[in-house]
């Protein structure tokens, strides 16, 4: 008994909803294959791809896994093999992909006793481990695919919304490493009402927006006041970046999770490969290595 599925890379936060919002790209992610084992264990065999920790409590893939099996006792166990094509600390959900996929992979051997969305609490205890914070915004969506808000974490309240067809995002990548622990550490711990009243107000814009259909509203939305200008002083060319995919007509951009990597969303395909070859130009000009991913969501 195995299955081997795709595991897919998110972006998290999507400016204004900083560890709410989040998204599911369609064509980035991770492999994975898990067995079925006759001992009752959960065992990483190889990892390709990714210098990352195979033992079981230090591996995002077997904390998640072993969270689910905390709950639902078998007297089995299971084996699993992660082939990482997500960079760790690129910001676009590498620890997110591993833990979704493992919880994902292992309730489907199971028999699917849970729901995806039942799946988010067992894959939060990875990113709690990879980052020091269970936040959802990633496995969520890599769960749920589309777009997803965490409407409340206590108790955990996800809503999947179903992202217009015509969206796209372009995602580029500095190949520099940034660990979410530290960009988590930078930010503040207060905000000022006024900020708050914007921020709340470009959450409910956006998702209006996504319900609508309403691209111009998605676009005027995807602001954060609050993060963004904190982390952004971490990525090179962040504010070139962001001109850069606007002047082709991006409806909006910002950091993808908590970067490096920095994310356009586009109406269109087109405008998205304009979005990637002007953000491409940006590096090329700062003669900085980089990888560049459109995809549907
Ligand atoms: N919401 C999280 C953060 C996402 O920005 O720290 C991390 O991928």
């Amino acid at each position: 008994d195995y299955i081997k599925i795709f595991s897919p890379a998110t972006i998290a936060n999507l400016s204004c909803g900083f560890d709410v919002l989040g998204l599911c790209l369609d064509n980035v992610g991770d492999e994975m294959t898990v067995r079925k084992i006759d001992e009752k264990t959960i065992r990483i065999t190889k990892i390709e791809g990714a210098d990352l920790p195979l033992e079981t409590e230090k591996n995002v893939s077997g904390v998640a896994a072993l969270a689910l099996l905390h709950e639902w006792d078998t007297d089995y166990g299971f084996e699993i093999e992660i082939t990482k094509n997500i960079k760790a600390g690129s910001g676009i959900g590498s620890s997110a992909a591993s833990a979704a996929g493992s919880v994902f992979a292992i309730n489907e051997l199971l028999g699917r006793p849970y729901e995806n969305k039942d799946l988010v609490r067992f894959a939060m205890q990875g990113e709690k481990l990879a980052s020091g914070s269970a936040h959802a915004d990633n496995v969520a969506p890599a769960l749920l695919g589309g777009i997803t808000l965490v409407r409340s974490y206590d108790p955990l309240d996800i809503i999947k919304i179903e992202a217009p067809e015509e969206l796209f995002a372009t995602v580029i990548h500095p190949q520099i490493e940034l660990r979410t622990a530290d960009a988590r550490s930078v930010l503040k711990q207060h905000i000022t009402l006024q900020n708050a009243i914007t921020q709340w107000g470009n959450v409910g814009g956006f998702v209006a927006g996504l319900y609508t259909r309403d691209y111009g509203l998605i676009g005027r939305s995807l602001q954060d006041k609050i993060v963004e200008p904190i982390r952004g002083l971490l990525i090179p060319g962040f504010d070139r970046l962001k001109i850069a995919c606007q002047t082709q007509g991006a409806l909006g951009s910002g950091i993808s999770g908590s970067g490096p990597s920095v994310f356009a969303l586009s109406r269109g395909f087109e405008t998205a490969q304009n979005a990637a070859s002007a953000m491409s130009q940006v590096y090329d000009d700062m003669k900085l290595p980089y990888e560049i991913h459109i995809s549907g969501i």
